[in-house]
């Protein structure tokens, strides 16, 4: 008999808490919209995971996840071929996390290291809640509802996938076998600085945003942090950790430009400006015909609901599937 082969299937979500940038596009996007050829895939708006820390702050929320499931599908994820959908509007999630929480030690979530960090991090939020605690539970929940085998995530999430496998050994310990053990799927893209050379985050007005149009990329490019020792033109620079030079090997498609100008700013024959001119061209390329499908869905909002509806419609379908046997597992069945 033949083996039937099966898709395995990939999900991940983002939290819609601005808008989206270079960084989401390198660094997740793209990775996304190429899974699609291989896998069955989930891709969800994270709007509860949103609230954890954002919830004295939940006008925006809504918006924000329209908007970004319009870059996404913009940036190449296609609707015809995976699913799309809103957290909080498959509420199994919530049930299912409410059953984890019976089972997973509190030491277990204290120890993930983003719990301490963030709290460091976000220093001016209350993050002393049960709800931001609970955050990779809940992500947990997020993953295993839909035996996903692979999660793309950046490293920083990694921890998050081993609390999950560990979860599901202490559910199959207690119960009986419903779920399957994810896996990460790293993406190994450098982590992009913002413009100023600290971490990208919208906090800080730092990022190019996909959404940006061409002459906004140029300004932004223009008043990009480089290498600051370099006070003329006719100086050797560093190209090593030069944000313009990360930048163009993440979006400059000519190689040989980018060799070229990397030669020439070492050797001191290369004024920023020219540098800069070029990336500001690179990524205007890049973001062309994202801008061009972007305009297309947004001439036609209710497309974007409609898409969501429908994933989320879909998305429940299954949810309720993996929630009859975990109900069955627990023996939580009253008929
Ligand atoms: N924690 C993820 C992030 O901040 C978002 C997320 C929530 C997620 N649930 C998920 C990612 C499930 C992958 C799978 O980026």
């Amino acid at each position: 008999m033949a083996a039937a082969t099966v898709t395995k299937r990939v999900l991940s979500g983002m939290r819609p808490t601005g808008k989206m940038h270079l960084g989401h596009l390198a660094g997740a996007l793209g990775n996304w919209a190429e899974l699609q050829a291989k896998y069955e895939c989930f891709y969800f708006v994270a709007d509860w995971h949103a609230l954890t820390s954002e919830y004295g702050n939940t006008e925006g929320l809504t918006d924000y996840a329209l908007d970004n499931v319009t870059d996404w599908i913009a940036a190449g994820l296609d609707p015809e071929r995976s699913t799309f959908f809103v957290q909080s509007l498959v509420p199994e999630h919530a049930e299912l996390y409410l059953l984890l929480s019976m089972i997973v030690p509190t030491p277990w979530l204290e120890r993930v290291p983003t719990y301490k960090e963030q709290i460091e991090e976000l220093a001016e939020k209350d993050l002393s809640t049960l709800g931001f605690l609970g955050y990779p539970l809940l992500q947990g929940a997020d993953i295993i509802m839909y035996r996903a085998h692979y999660v793309p995530v950046g490293e920083d999430q990694v921890p998050h996938l081993e609390l999950t496998r560990e979860v599901v050994r202490r559910f199959h310990s207690f119960y009986s076998e419903v779920f399957v053990e994810p896996q990460p799927l790293l993406t190994h893209f450098p982590r992009l600085p913002g413009l100023d050379n600290r971490k990208m985050s919208k906090s800080y007005d730092n990022t190019i945003n996909l959404s940006d149009d061409a002459e906004m990329v140029r300004k932004k490019v223009k008043r990009m942090y480089t290498d600051p020792t370099r006070v003329r033109a006719d100086i050797p620079g560093t190209v090593e950790g030069n944000p313009v030079f990360m930048y163009h090997d993440a979006f400059n498609a000519d190689t040989a430009e980018v060799d070229d100008l990397k030669a020439r700013y070492r050797a001191g024959t290369v004024g920023d400006v020219e540098v800069k001119e070029k990336l500001a061209q690179a990524l205007n390329a890049t973001l062309d015909p994202i801008r061009e499908r972007r305009a297309g869905l947004i001439a036609r909002p209710e497309r974007i609901r409609e898409i969501l509806f429908e994933g989320s419609r879909l998305a429940r379908k299954e949810a309720q599937g993996t929630m009859a046997k975990v109900r069955e597992a627990v023996r939580l069945k009253y008929s």
